[in-house]
This record gives C-alpha cells, sequence and structure tokens, in this order.
C-alpha cells in the first residue's frame, strides 16, 4: 500500500515537471507558448500604425503591439509578455512577431518571422541585437509603445 502511494506520489511529481517544461515550449505554430492568447490581451497602441520614426524601420509594416500585463508603477511586472505583430507592406498575414518576456527582471527578446499565412514561424533574431536598440526606450522599461 505504501509503495504504491509512493508511486502515485512519483508520478504526480513527474507530471507537474512536465508541464513546467512544456510552458517554454513552442507551439503547433512555431511561437512560444508563453505567447498563448496574445489575440485577447490589451492592446497598448491606440491604433494600428506604421513606423513611428527612424528606429522603427527595424519592424517595418502595419503594427500593434500587445501586453499580457499591465504596468505597475513605471514598470512591467515579471512575467509580462509583450508582443509586436507586423503585417508586412504588400502582404494580409502576420509575418513578423516581435516577443519581449520579463524574467526575473530583465526582459528577454525574441522575433519570428514567417512568409505565409500558415507556415510555422521561425526564429528571426534575439538578444542584444534587440536590447541595444530598445534601451532608448529605458525611461519607459524599454518598452518604445505608450497608450
Ligand atoms: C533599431 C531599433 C530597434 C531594434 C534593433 C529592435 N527594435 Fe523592437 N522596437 C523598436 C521601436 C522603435 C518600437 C516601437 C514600435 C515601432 O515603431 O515599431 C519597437 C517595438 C517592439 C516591441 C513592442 C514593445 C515596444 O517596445 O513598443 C517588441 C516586442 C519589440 N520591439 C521586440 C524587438 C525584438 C525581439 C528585437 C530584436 C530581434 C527588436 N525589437 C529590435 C525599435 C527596435
Amino acid at each position: 500500500m505504501r509503495a504504491r502511494l509512493l508511486a502515485i506520489v512519483a508520478v504526480v511529481a513527474l507530471a507537474s515537471t512536465v508541464v513546467v517544461v512544456a510552458s517554454a515550449r513552442t507551439t503547433a505554430n512555431g511561437l512560444p507558448s508563453y505567447t498563448d492568447g496574445w489575440q485577447k490581451w490589451p492592446r497598448i497602441n491606440k491604433k494600428p500604425f506604421r513606423d513611428t520614426g527612424p528606429l522603427s524601420s527595424a519592424h517595418s509594416g502595419v503594427k500593434n503591439v500587445y501586453a499580457s500585463k499591465r504596468k505597475a508603477g513605471s514598470k512591467f511586472p515579471n512575467g509580462t509578455v509583450i508582443v509586436k505583430t507586423i503585417v508586412k507592406p504588400g502582404t494580409k498575414y502576420v509575418g513578423q512577431f516581435a516577443t519581449m518576456r520579463k524574467v526575473n527582471g530583465r526582459w528577454r527578446f525574441i522575433e519570428y518571422e514567417r512568409s505565409s499565412a500558415t507556415e510555422r514561424y521561425s526564429l528571426l533574431a534575439q538578444g542584444s541585437l534587440c536590447t541595444s536598440c530598445h534601451v532608448m526606450a529605458k525611461s519607459n522599461d524599454y518598452v518604445f509603445t505608450k497608450r
């Protein structure tokens, strides 16, 4: 009986480990699962927009920005995910998907792209390339877009 109970405990522990690992995995569309549901997150830009200035050319097209959590004071809380969808000129689907995710007080930047509405996304760029420019929005927690 005792052994059986231990076996059940072990299975439950294993199951929860698997869930934790899976949460950082990519989903069928090639995007990380932490971006799931972005379509329902509050949009932080007023209207879909094109380029906002010279820096903006890093992401060219018609854009929208969504944040999974609200800013608390001057900063976004840990766990916040911000996505920017980009419909590239001459296309009608989201072709680039830029993400920022705050872990332990620091943003992780990753951008994905695809070349049709049905294709899986693949990695475009990430890391210091992104932060080197976003540092210019440091006073707004590295986020350029304001409501
Ligand atoms: C040369 C400057 C520059 C670089 C490099 C850059 N960005 Fe941005 N990013 C911007 C600007 C400016 C905006 C504001 C919206 C706009 O104009 O497109 C923005 C917006 C965003 C947003 C929406 C939140 C916000 O800050 O408004 C995300 C997410 C994002 N970028 C991710 C990335 C990722 C990931 C990379 C690297 C692959 C990257 N960016 C590289 C300039 C840059």
